[in-house]
């Protein structure tokens, strides 16, 4: 063990780590990173194939972000947005996010990450509805498998037992409907049946709660760290008209499917969500600094100024800095044409390598939509373990995939070619063969 992961283990707390097994061996020590690559602590380079953390948009180390970021700290690298006061960058992220985002959503408010995010969007949700004269409007609604964060609040929105009930939660008033996981479902249905099978759950548990009490539902457009699970045909749209006739805000939680992954700059725009609020975070920096967003409606904004002082937000709220960051990220991304080439180019090519493995005999599905997707994998072993097994296997192989439950999910950055395309796809081709010997 060499002295940077000595420190470590003494000393440093991972996030959703079993430190007892990573210390048997070390942490992986990453040092540097270019384009689609990684270079860790021994020299080994690793190709990306999950962006970081399905965040890293326009890769690694791209010269004019780092730029903009240097060029904003040298003249203002800090000053809050308290006090009637704001800084230039965050006003033009704002008027820059209004742009991109569905029609309705022109007002933003700033934080440091998805949980952040999230978490604004619940406080704003009930103050919007005392205000509005409907105090009991509290229960939120949100699906299983889903994913939106750690802090208490967003840990209970999270449909995801492992990452819940070590902490006793979800907290009161968090609901969970069933989200449509057909392949985790072990069911005959076949994905659109199941999916009208989770609508029908979602109604009855309406019905059952109270429209009246039921003030909002968390939505991923495709449920990311729970499996890479996409939504079946009809299903989103059935879904939005639902709430709508309950009078139930539409939240988007953005935070993977935002700025690209899916071919446009948000999956609202793609599938016509017409959210009410919409968070969004990693891709909006590529993960260069932290910052986190929750746009809201004409609607909840008119109200939310109704009541006055609005006590919320964070230090860093706006942080010049990182919006500094955003704003050329969101250029680069524009000049390069990273959203036409996922869509009419990267996205297809990897979709149709991804669907080629479908009939290997340790897949038990793929799925997908653009530069995200998963493999499902069928091979002897422990359940559960299957997914962190082969994504330690991918990494010897050169690669990097994430590996949840049993499944392996892969969500490159969108500056990836069609031949690292095929480097990811080969090392997952191995990957597969070995887990089968
Ligand atoms: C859909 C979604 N929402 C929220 C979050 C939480 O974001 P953060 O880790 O920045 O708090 C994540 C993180 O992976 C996410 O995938």
């Amino acid at each position: 063990m060499n002295e940077l992961q000595d420190l470590d283990r003494r000393h440093h707390l991972h996030p959703f780590t079993d430190h007892r097994t990573m210390h048997q061996t070390g942490t992986h020590v990453i040092v540097r990173g270019e384009g689609c690559y990684l270079i860790d602590q021994t020299g080994k380079r690793l190709l990306d194939g999950l962006a970081g953390l399905w965040c890293v948009n326009i890769g690694y180390s791209n010269p004019r972000v780092v730029q903009a970021v240097q060029q904003q700290m040298q003249q203002l690298p800090y000053y809050c947005s308290f006090f009637n006061t704001t800084t230039e960058p965050s006003i033009r992220l704002a008027h820059k996010l209004a742009d991109l985002a569905p029609v309705r959503l022109n007002h933003t408010i700033f934080c440091n990450s998805g949980s952040e995010a999230n978490d604004t969007a619940l406080k704003l949700i009930r103050a919007y509805n005392k205000l509005r004269g409907k105090p009991q409007k509290t229960k939120i609604l949100s699906r299983t498998y889903s994913y939106h964060g750690v802090t208490l609040a967003t840990t209970s929105l999270t449909g995801l037992p492992t990452c819940y009930q070590p902490f006793d939660l979800p907290l009161p008033g968090f609901i969970h409907v069933p989200g449509p996981y057909r392949y985790g479902a072990k069911t005959t249905l076949t994905d659109e049946e199941y999916g009208q099978w989770c609508l029908s759950q979602t109604r009855d548990i309406i019905q059952k709660e109270g429209a009246d009490t039921i003030a909002a539902m968390f939505v991923e457009p495709i449920q990311g760290a729970g499996g890479v699970i996409v939504p079946p045909k009809g299903y989103l749209s059935e879904l939005r008209a639902l709430l709508r006739e309950h009078e139930i805000l539409f939240v988007a939680d953005e935070v993977i499917s935002g700025f690209g992954r899916l071919g446009d700059w948000f999956a609202s725009n793609l599938w016509d969500l017409d959210p009410d609020i919409l968070t969004l975070a990693k891709g909006v920096t590529s993960g260069y600094l932290p910052l986190g967003a929750t746009m809201l409606s004409d609607e909840i904004v008119e109200t939310l100024h109704q009541g006055g002082y609005l006590a919320h937000g964070y230090t860093y709220s706006g942080h010049p800095t990182a919006c500094a960051c955003a704003l050329e990220n969101i250029a680069v991304i524009e000049d390069m044409g990273l959203i036409q080439t996922t869509r009419e180019q990267t996205g297809p090519y990897f979709q149709k390598k991804l669907r080629a493995l479908k009939d290997h005999p340790a897949v038990g599905e793929v799925r997908g939509c653009q530069l995200i997707g998963a493999i499902e994998i069928k091979a002897p072993g422990a359940p559960n373990t299957l997914g962190a097994k082969a994504a330690s296997i991918a990494r010897e192989n050169g690669v990097i995939v994430r590996g949840i439950r049993d499944l392996i999910a892969m969500s490159p950055p969108l500056i990836i070619t069609p031949p690292e395309i095929d480097q990811l796809f080969d090392a997952v081709h191995k990957t597969l063969d070995s887990l089968l010997i």
